[in-house]
Formats: C-alpha cells, structure tokens, sequence
C-alpha cells in the first residue's frame, strides 16, 4: 500500500514500511525503513537540525539549519555538501559536475511496469504498485525519474531510477545508481559472498565502523568474485533474530554496492552498475536507465530475508513455460568425456542413463567445429561430422528413441581466434585495434556493444536450436572481459561498451527463449560467473558452480540459499575421487546435496560399478518422488556446530525432507539432534530416515571384531565378504509433532564412536550425510 500525505510518502508491505517526505529545500530526506509502521503526521520521524556543524556546507542562504553531510536522503548528487557516495555523478557541458536534484511531482501507479532498456521484475498478481517519483536538477535542468514499485505479499520494494538529458546540450553520466538507503546509525555488518572459479558464494561478515565496503565487480560480469547480494544487518543478527536488510540488482555486468559511514554516524547503502570504466553520453532528450535494485527487510534474521528473496525470485523474477514446472532430472556428457565425444559414445551414455532413470540427456561442449580442446573452433556453431555424422538432429533422434529427451551447449558470447568467425570478422571481437589483447581460456568475447554481433548470433543460434528437437539448452560464458572495447562505437563512447554488451546479452537471451519458449534455458558462466536476477529473468536455473565436490558444493549452495531458491541452482552428482578437488565423498552425500538444487548427474555411468549404478537408480527414483518439495518447497538453514542442516518444506506443510551432513567427523561426539523450521507447528509428522546398509568394508580391519576367522583387510576374503555381506544401518522412525521438531529437535541415535556398532549407532565417518522425511501423519 503507498500512502501519500502533506508531502510525506510511505510504502507499506505486510510486514514492512519505508517512508521519505520532500524537504522545504526540496530533496527527498528518506525517514525509515524497517518493521512495519504508521506514520502518524510524520513528525517524530523527521531528523532536527537547527544549525549547521562548523565546516560543513550549509545548503542555501535561507537553509543555514542543516547541512546535506548529515542528513538521510532518499538520492543525492554531488557538489551541495553530501561528501559521501553519490547516487548520480554526471560531467555537464560546461565542465562541472554539481548536480542539486530537488522535488518536482510524485504519482501512484497500479502494476508494475517494466523497464524498457534492461530485464526486470514482473507481477501477475496484479498486487504490485508503483510511485514514481520525478526531481529536477537546479542547475542544469536534468530530469530523474525514480521507481519503486511495492511487492505487498513478499516484503519486497525495488527501486530504479531514470535520467533524462532535458538540458540543451550534451551530459556525460558517470554514474547512475539504482538504490540509496541513508540508515541513521552506524556499525551495522555486511553480508557478502565471494570466491572465484570452483570457489563461489563463501560468506564474509564486516563490520563497518567508519569508511567504506565495497562489494563490486570488474570482470564485464556479475561475477563469482563479488555476487550482487548482500545482506546489511544489525550486530549479533543470527539465523532467526536480529534486522536484517538484503539488497540484489537485476542486472548482470559490473555492479557496485557500497556501504559508508560517515562522520556522523550515518550509513550510506547503494547498489547499482560500477561507476568504474562507465560513461554515457546523453544528447538532449536522451536518457539513461539504471536496473532495477531489490530490498526487503526482516527483523528475523538471515532466514527472514530467505523467506523473502526466495519467493520473490520465483513469482516476480522467473518466467515462462519452466517458472513453476519440475525440472527434469539430467545427465550432463561434460565430466563423463570432457571433449572426447562421439555419436556412440555419447549414446552409450545415454542408454546407461536411461537405464538408472534420467530424464534429459546434455551434449557439452566438444560437438561443433574442430573443437577438440578449448583453443579453437568457438563461433562456428556447426556440427562437427566427424564426432556426429548424423549431425545434432541425427544424434538428438537417437537420444529421443531412448525415451529421452536432448539438450545442448552453447557459448555464443565468445570466438576463438582459430575459426572461421574470426577469420570472417576479427572486428567483431572485442579488443583494440593494434594492441596487445590479453586471452582467457584462449578466447576472445564478442562484441555484443554492436548490434550487428548480436544479429549475427541470434541467426546462428536459432539454426542451432532450431536444428534438432532441442528440449534444453546451457548456454555457458567462460571468460571475463579485459580490452574492453568496441571497434562499432567512437571513442568517446568505449566507457558504454561494457553496459552495451550485457544489453546485447539481454537481447540475445530474449530472442532466444522467445523463439523457444518450451526450451528449458540454463545459464552458465564457468559456472557461477554470472549466477544473478537479470539472467535469471530469462534461464529459470543457473549451473551454480563447476566444482561438483559434495564439501564444497555445501558451501557453495548455502551461500546462494541466502539470496536464491534452490529451484535456481543446478546441482550434479559427480565421480569420485572428484575432479576438482580429488577427494572422495559418499555417494549417498553427493546426492543428499545436489537433491536440494535442481539434480543432474554428471559423471560416466559406464564405468560406474552395479553397485552404484543401483543406488543411483533409486536416487533418481527418490528424488522424482519428493521432487516438487525438494525444487520448490521453502528451504530453511538451519545453525548446527560443525554439520549443516538443511530442510525444504512444501507449500502445504504436508511434507518435509531434511538433510545434515559433517565435514571432519569429530571424535566421541556421539549425541546429535536433528533439527527442521517451517513445519506446521500443530501438525504430527512422522519422521523417518531412509534404510540403509553398509559396505562392511568401510570399517576396514574392524571387521575382525566381528568376524569368527581373521580377515585381512582388501583381501579375496575381505573383497567376497563385502560382496555379500552387508550390515544393516540404524533407522529413525518417529510420530513427533512439528513444533517439537522445529524448537527441540528429533534425538537421534547415537554416532559410531569406536565402540559398540550395532544397528542402532549412525555410522557417521567424514562426509556423511543423513536425508530425512517428514510426511503429515
Ligand atoms: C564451463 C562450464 C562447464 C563445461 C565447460 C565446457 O567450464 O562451466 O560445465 O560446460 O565450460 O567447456
């Protein structure tokens, strides 16, 4: 609900208020954002100044009681007195770069209208509404138009912002943010998730006292270095408890969030493109718009701000034939062969995953041009005939003769330098003429800054898609950008080229799902380059990372489960020892992680021994079982020592499934409980884990414990025993209330600690993992 009154303006959701007034000088002071509230008439909200600190700059002769240093504000510019970081810099004809933005007209809107140069959130709901907001620079005459819309249901608010040149000359923007919020107080700590390669979405925790943090990406990507998320909370903010801000961008190229503190005390939060390496030339009449900045707010805790993100990105973010329909189950050629493909090996590996239950088989990367490793054939999106002499379409009716359904691998945004593409149009790739060019992954980006590169693509990949029954594409980025520059525009304008490509990105990508719309998209960027909302308004799911490694995969995905639902985040069952880290997990513990994303295996079912190729089966099985839960139940983190604990809960409560799995297992630590949130609380569950037996193997020269003959371990003896031989795990089975599960938690039987292995002790060595299921009695 927007509430308008004597020039204060207060947007309600059900659980949150943000409100701001005009200021008698004419800009926007921002009042509160936070727990829901009323906001009276205004007046205990309004911050009091009577003078001006010594050095500081007082606004105007009339206006010597406050100085814009000290004020929250809804936007500012720079050049009147607000030293910190601006929400619009701009280089104006006459040299200066003072703008001063003050108060023109506000109006309500109903809907949510979207921008017309960048993805953006959308509401069928038709319960969104918007106030759009216009201020006038006093010098120069630039108009800003400011958008917030109000998702009521999710406690979310977006902001953009737009400006238009409505001077008579021309206007470099150096800058254009998405999102300011001025918090009256310092100290708050912010949440952000970093890593590289292999290594995305750890979480880091700072503190700002005073200066600076800087999250921000430089790579022409979102990036795996700084993702576009983070949180703002109070000290001491937990899992449940404590305020807590999230912010995102839905926007896929270099963005910048910046938390300051000032002098007095205040926080300065703002989100948008990097003001690095970005300038737009804007003639009169010409505009500019900045994407589109998401918030929320919950006084719950991290959780609280899951519980809004995560609903959020599914309603109002993706889109189309896959929004809301289970994700088929898929088996991915890439770690299986790498390059080393061919028609029949690829349907060796087909047939053995249709055997074991998957549904969608993936050729990778390795099928077009003479690409036979990675440093060549990128740009020539033909089948290569030596490895498929049936080309794609022949290989795809193969595929689909075994029941199952083909998906490919794309990488449109690059060309190597060994192609014809190349070869055709080297000034289509991005690099300045003459110079050095500096590679990753030996390959080049295009320069989608050109329309005529984007044309180009969007005729090849429609050939591609277009050529076979495609029911799923990955379409992969695998390179950040360096020598940015586009041989298409002046050089007054190579400060565009980076906002243009990923524009160009966007047109591509719209194109494309709409020319194919019942094709399931996902995105990919060396894995989690680019893992942000302006992708995911276009591919329903992203490949979070290419480490497959159960452990880290841990790591990776609670990091994305802060600001992403895990029907966004694809996740595989690899081979072990694994080839990113070369460590060696359960199988069991692979699944048990990847089954809370959006499950794919990624691995050679040929090799794979009868054993594991049942336990695969019944995986699959499992996981169609409990699918929709698991892709688009309410997941839930729950804090727990040295193991993490997990749980997605169905929109009905009627079913939950949890998960707990160890790193290192801790000695003489038998005692542990398991713990769910978001059950009914007034529901009986009955709680299970799955039946289990082990591999007497895996308690090595222990056997002889048991046995009545000795046993030398990994002898005949050893290797015939295992074969037959297979001990029985502990169960759980329980009738237990929800609210005793989620505020004490199940006790569960006691780990193996050396001593004492029966059935009733959880064999729980180093990477084991429990799945439990909770279905409504
Ligand atoms: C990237 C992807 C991988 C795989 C390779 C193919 O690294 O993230 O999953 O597709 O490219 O070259």
């Amino acid at each position: 609900m927007i509430e308008i009154r004597d020039g204060f303006y207060a947007l309600h959701t059900l659980h949150t208020t943000y409100a701001f007034r005009v200021m008698e000088t004419g800009q926007l002071e921002h009042l509160y954002y936070g727990r829901k509230i009323s906001l009276g008439d205004g007046s205990s909200l309004v911050e009091k100044h009577a003078f001006a600190p010594g050095n500081t700059i007082a606004y105007d002769q009339e206006h010597l009681n406050f100085t814009l240093e000290d004020m929250c504000l809804e936007v500012s510019g720079y050049g009147k007195g607000d030293i910190r970081e601006p929400f619009v810099e701009v280089i104006c004809d006459n040299g200066s770069s003072t703008t001063d933005f003050v108060f023109v007209d506000a109006a309500e809107k109903k809907g949510k209208a979207a921008l017309e140069t960048l993805p953006s959130t959308y509401d069928v709901s038709k319960e969104a509404e918007q106030l759009v907001v216009h201020l006038r620079d006093k010098n120069e005459g630039f108009l800003l138009e400011l958008v917030y819309s109000v998702f009521p249901k999710e406690d979310v608010i977006t902001r953009s912002a737009k400006f238009i040149n409505k001077s008579d000359k021309p206007v470099r923007l150096t800058r254009l943010m998405s999102m300011q919020l001025d918090l009256n107080r310092s100290g708050y700590v912010v949440t952000s998730f970093h890593g590289g390669w292999t290594k995305e979405m750890n979480r880091y925790d700072t503190t700002v006292n005073i200066g600076k943090f800087v999250n921000a990406s430089y790579t022409g990507s979102s990036s795996n270095r700084c993702n576009p998320f983070i949180m703002v909370s109070e000290p001491d903010t937990s899992e449940t408890m404590g305020d807590c801000y999230g912010f995102n961008l839905v926007y896929s190229g270099n963005h910048y969030e910046a938390v300051e503190v000032n002098s007095f005390e205040k926080t300065r939060i703002v989100t948008g493109i990097n003001p690095t390496n970005f300038a737009f030339l804007l003639a009169p009449g010409e505009s500019f718009e900045s994407p589109e900045a998401v918030m929320t707010f919950s006084h719950e805790g991290f959780s609280g701000v899951s519980a809004h993100m995560h609903p959020f990105v599914r309603e109002h973010v993706v889109r189309g034939s896959w929004q809301h329909k289970e994700r088929p189950v898929l088996l991915n050629s890439w770690e299986a062969s790498y390059f080393d493909i061919s028609e029949s090996s690829l349907l060796r590996l087909a047939k053995m995953g249709k055997d074991v239950g998957v549904e969608l088989f993936v050729m990778d990367d390795g099928w077009f041009g003479e690409r036979n490793n990675d440093t060549r054939a990128l740009g020539d999106w033909t089948p290569n005939t030596k490895k498929l002499p049936n080309g794609v379409a022949g290989l795809c009716k193969k595929v689909n003769d075994l029941g199952l359904a083909f998906g490919i691998w794309i990488e449109p945004e690059m060309v190597n330098t060994d192609s014809d593409l190349y070869r055709a149009h080297p000034e289509w790739s991005m690099e300045i003429p003459g110079k050095d060019h500096s590679e990753g992954r030996n390959q080049r980006v295009l320069d989608f800054a050109n329309p005529a590169v984007v044309d180009h693509m969007i005729e090849q990949m429609k050939q591609v898609i277009g050529s076979a029954n495609i029911a799923y594409v990955k379409w992969d980025m695998n390179r950040i950008i360096s020598d940015y520059y586009s041989q298409y525009l002046p050089k007054d304008r190579q400060q565009e080229v980076a906002h243009r490509y990923i524009q160009g990105v966007y047109r591509l990508a719209k194109e494309l799902t709409q020319a194919f719309p019942e094709v399931l998209f996902e995105g990919c960027a060396a894995g989690g380059n680019r893992f942000d909302l302006g992708m995911l308004c276009y591919f329903p799911q992203i490949w979070a990372s290419d480490n497959t490694d159960a452990v880290c995969r841990l790591n990776i995905q609670n990091g994305y489960s802060y600001g992403y639902p895990m029907s966004c985040v694809s996740a595989h069952v690899s081979a072990c020892p694994n080839h990113q880290t070369l460590r060696v997990t359960p199988l069991e513990s692979r699944f048990a992680v990847a089954s809370f994303g959006v499950l794919g295996y990624e691995c050679n079912l040929c090799d794979m021994s009868k054993e594991d190729l049942e336990s695969i089966k019944a995986q699959i099985a499992l996981y169609k079982e409990y699918r929709k839960v698991w892709q688009f139940g309410d997941f839930y983190r729950v804090e727990s020592g040295n193991h993490y604990q997990w749980n997605v809960v169905s929109q009905d409560k009627k079913t939950a499934i949890g998960m707990i799995m160890q790193r290192e297992v801790q000695p003489n630590t038998m005692f542990k409980k398991y713990q769910a949130r978001g059950l009914d609380p007034a529901k009986t569950y009955h709680f299970v884990g799955l039946p289990r037996k082990y591999n007497i193997k895996e308690f090595g020269d222990l056997v002889n414990t048991a046995a009545p003959i000795h046993v030398k371990p990994d002898s005949l003896v050893h290797n015939v025993l295992a074969k037959f031989v297979k001990m029985d795990g502990e169960t759980e089975d329980y009738l237990c209330s929800g609210d005793s599960i989620m505020y004490d938690g199940v006790k569960l039987k006691q780990s193996f600690v050396g001593t004492g292995y029966s059935d009733e002790v959880r064999h729980f060595p180093d990477y084991a993992s429990r799945l439990y299921f909770m279905t409504e009695e």
